[in-house]
């Protein structure tokens, strides 16, 4: 199993290129299954999660063509060889599910194992029914797996989610491009990657108004056709470069940036006295931290516009050498803490009650041998190595490289000491 060796104290300075965004590439990859003709993804990012969703897709019919280290994909779902999602694959990646009312949109008819809970919480997908339903979806929930049928075709409706969710409004959306009649999705996620999806859906021939505010309307349309589209830069990952370059000290600039997508990271970074210049025209954002103190700053996570949950434990990270103590509260997910216990390993005073955590900044953490436990609690222990004194050891990174494209390499060209080992290496 592959690990990190970080040593630790190095400034960060140079540039960090942004990859295509994760959590947006795996829907739109999704949405190639609504049409006969290719959908070609540029921008794609490589990682274990784009990869795993294209190896489903291939098992369901979908050429998929995607030369190894590439960033163009191309998806072809011309013909389905199967409309059954079977738990193997859908277990290990839970936007795995979103396939699911795609396929019933277009073929009438679809089988998808359930995801199952994850190390971040029970994430039930109760709301990604309810809105095929609402669509006239005939669901049986059995033995593991949604069977869900639409055999006169799924049908506009108004759908109005009782509170917000990212998977459900773009399983809803992405369904609702060929039903029937007029849908409208209120109290919608306003997260950038609905833009994204609303978008591709869009260059595709759906007709799609509102992504971005909390009402969304899809004019459903009898059929759509292929597209080009560029997944948008990762907003997650370009939050985490600029901690880890807060965190660490230094200068760097980070290109191919969503910087209008990072509003509550960039105030949360500037009200801690770090230096953030962005530049949403020319799509950068450098941060410089050279000497000053961190000053401690609370932050509770939120749907968008709001501070994202996915950057909460790198937040936790540059925390725990602050000035002070922040409260960091977990609003998303009820079982996202579990970063703390292992920063607690290198050094950092973290005191966790319920949705709270309690971080005392400490002047120094020590570096030591750590476990990754999630994607973003992962990236967060490299932040804390990054910024710790001496050698700290990050194990099981199979996490990290579900998200993070060529981290050890962003990273060591701004002057990080960060090498991967596996057990056969020192
Ligand atoms: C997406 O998850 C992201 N994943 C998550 O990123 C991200 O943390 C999350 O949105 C919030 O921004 C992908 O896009 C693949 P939700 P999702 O539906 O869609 C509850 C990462 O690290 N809920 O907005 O699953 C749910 O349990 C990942 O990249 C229901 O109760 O998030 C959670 O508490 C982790 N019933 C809350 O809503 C439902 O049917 C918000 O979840 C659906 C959700």
């Amino acid at each position: 199993m592959d690990r990190l060796k970080i040593i630790g104290g190095n400034k960060l300075n140079g540039e960090i290129a942004i990859s295509g965004a994760k959590n947006s590439a795996l829907k739109l990859m999704a949405a190639c299954l609504l049409t006969g003709e290719p959908l070609t993804l540029t921008n794609m990012p490589n990682l274990a999660d784009t990869r795993f969703l294209s190896q489903l897709l291939a098992t369901l019919g979908v050429e998929v063509y995607w030369p190894k280290g590439d960033n163009e994909c191309r998806l072809n779902a011309a013909e389905l060889t199967s409309t059954i999602a079977p738990y193997e694959q859908v277990r290990k990646m839970r936007a795995s599910f979103n396939v699911l009312g795609p396929m019933l949109a277009r073929y009438g008819h679809a089988t998808v194992s359930l995801p199952g809970g994850c190390a971040i919480g029970a994430r039930p997908v109760d709301l990604h029914l309810k809105a095929l339903e609402a669509m006239g979806a005939d669901l049986l929930v059995e033995g593991g797996y949604v069977k869900a049928a639409a055999i006169h075709g799924l049908k506009g409706a108004r759908i109005s989610f009782p509170f917000v969710t990212v998977g459900a409004t773009e399983h809803a959306m992405l369904a609702a491009t060929l039903a029937k009649g007029t849908t409208v999705l209120e109290n919608a996620a306003r997260e950038p990657e609905m833009v994204d999806l609303a978008d591709c859906l869009n260059k595709m021939g759906a007709k799609i108004s509102g992504a971005g505010t909390d009402t969304i309307t899809i004019e459903g349309v009898a059929q759509l056709n292929g597209a080009t589209h560029a997944v948008m830069a990762d907003r997650i990952e370009a939050g985490t470069y600029a901690m880890a370059a807060a965190a660490a000290g230094g200068d760097v600039t980070l290109t191919g940036a969503p910087v209008a997508a990072l509003g509550a990271m960039i105030s949360a970074l500037k009200e801690s006295g770090v230096t953030v210049d962005s530049n949403e025209a020319a799509a950068t954002l450098r941060i410089q931290r050279n000497g000053s103190a961190l000053k401690a700053v609370s932050v509770t996570t939120q749907p968008h516009p709001g501070f994202p949950t996915d950057l909460q434990a790198q937040f936790m990270a540059l925390m725990s050498v602050a000035d002070g103590t922040s409260i960091i509260r977990e609003n998303i997910f009820e079982n996202r803490f579990m970063h703390a216990p292992e920063l607690s390993r290198l050094g950092a005073d973290i005191q966790v009650r319920g949705k709270e955590a309690v971080v005392q900044g400490v002047p120094k953490l020590k570096g030591a041998p750590v476990m990754a436990t999630d994607l973003r609690a992962s990236v967060s222990l490299v932040i804390a190595g990054l910024a710790a004194e001496g050698e700290t050891e990050v194990n099981r990174i199979y996490h990290l490289d579900r998200g993070f494209e060529r981290l050890e390499d962003k990273l060591t060209g701004c002057g990080a000491d960060i090498r991967r080992l596996n057990d056969s290496e020192e």
